[in-house]
């Protein structure tokens, strides 16, 4: 059996990846990738000389380098390759569109031609717009993209929900919370926010920080995405979420908070995993300045047998519930 990963060198598809070929060691896996700035062949070390693994350096938006690497009757391709820094979209959103539009219905149409099983998308919950208070999106939530980014990915799941109907594609939709864990990406907010409160620099925030994100942990999410590409029903979205809404402020004081912990003295009972005094010191005037406490809520409230896949609904549903 082969499955067609694309985008794998990325955060969270080289944790699906690396996952996959761990669980299932004879499966045949294929990287799809075009090893952009995001995508980095060192998240995937642990698994390059596997016999079953593959990487193809490879375009979505390019239909022949796509039909080329996709095998016939493959059991399935599993798509998390994008464009995914909403930042840079605002900057220029030109390769969002070719990207995450174009390059989806490339592989659309190549998962027709080659007979593929499964079709699993990954979107993302930002297709919502923002969480307003303490609400988590549900199945009915309207469609309320706010930044180019989140409407590439609007766009791009239209397109699926477009081929289940038109051609009877098998496919399944997973809108995700915001992630976090190892190997992220350092332009995004909790590597960036750690690296600069690791060097004594300043940690950007947008507005007044209050925005509010869903956090999961990404070896949550690919539990859940293997989860769902295994028994999902087809032209059905599944949102999968850590039930862990955080304002921006409240994730920062996190980081930092867990930093001063590990800066905490010798003498004061817990040992210095980081001797380094003088970023010590920093730490601890930024949090006595803003009066944080110690917290680690985005690790206590994701513990690993949380439920995960929250919702669905049925592909048509949303039009008629609007
Ligand atoms: N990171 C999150 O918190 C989050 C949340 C919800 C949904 N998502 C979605 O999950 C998916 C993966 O996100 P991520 O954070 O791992 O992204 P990422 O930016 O870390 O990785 C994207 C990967 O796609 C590859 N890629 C980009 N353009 C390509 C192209 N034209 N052809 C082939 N490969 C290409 C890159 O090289 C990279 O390896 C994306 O679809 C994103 O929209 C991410």
């Amino acid at each position: 059996m082969a499955i067609f990963v694309t985008g794998g060198a990325g955060f969270i598809g080289s944790q699906f990846v690396r996952d996959w070929v761990e669980r299932y060691p004879s499966n045949t896996v294929i990287n799809f990738d075009k090893l952009t700035y995001a995508g980095n062949l060192e998240n995937l070390s642990s698994v390059a000389s596997h016999p079953s693994y593959r990487m193809i350096r490879g375009d979505i938006c390019d239909a022949s380098e796509v039909l080329r690497a996709l095998p016939q009757n493959c059991e399935a391709v599993v798509h998390f390759a994008a464009e995914s820094h909403v930042d840079r979209s605002i900057l220029s959103a030109t390769e969002f569109v070719r990207t995450n539009v174009l390059g989806t219905q490339v592989l659309l149409d190549a998962a027709r031609a080659r007979n593929v099983r499964r079709f699993l998308h990954i979107s993302t919950d930002e297709v919502g717009g923002s969480i307003e208070e303490d609400r988590l999106f549900h199945e009915n939530s309207p469609l309320a993209p706010s930044s180019p980014y989140a409407a590439s990915k609007t766009a791009a799941e239209h397109l699926v929900l477009a081929a289940v109907h038109t051609f009877g594609l098998n496919s399944v939709v997973t809108r995700t919370s915001n992630n976090y864990g190892p190997w992220q990406f350092p332009e995004k907010l909790l590597p960036l926010a750690i690296s600069n409160a690791m060097e004594g620099r300043p940690i950007p925030v947008y507005g007044d920080g209050l925005q509010i994100r869903d956090w999961v942990h990404v070896a949550n999410n690919t539990r859940a995405l293997r989860l769902v590409l295994e028994k999902g029903r087809p032209g059905a979205i599944y949102h999968i979420g850590g039930r862990t809404p955080l304002t921006n402020r409240e994730v920062l004081r996190t980081i930092l908070g867990s930093l001063g912990q590990i800066c905490r003295p010798a003498d004061s009972g817990r040992r210095s995993a980081r001797p380094r005094p003088a970023l010590c010191r920093r730490l601890f005037a930024h949090r006595m300045e803003a009066r944080l406490a110690p917290q680690d809520r985005l690790c206590r409230r994701n513990p690993p047998d949380n439920r995960l896949v929250s919702h669905e609904h049925r592909v048509g549903q949303q039009r008629e519930e609007r």
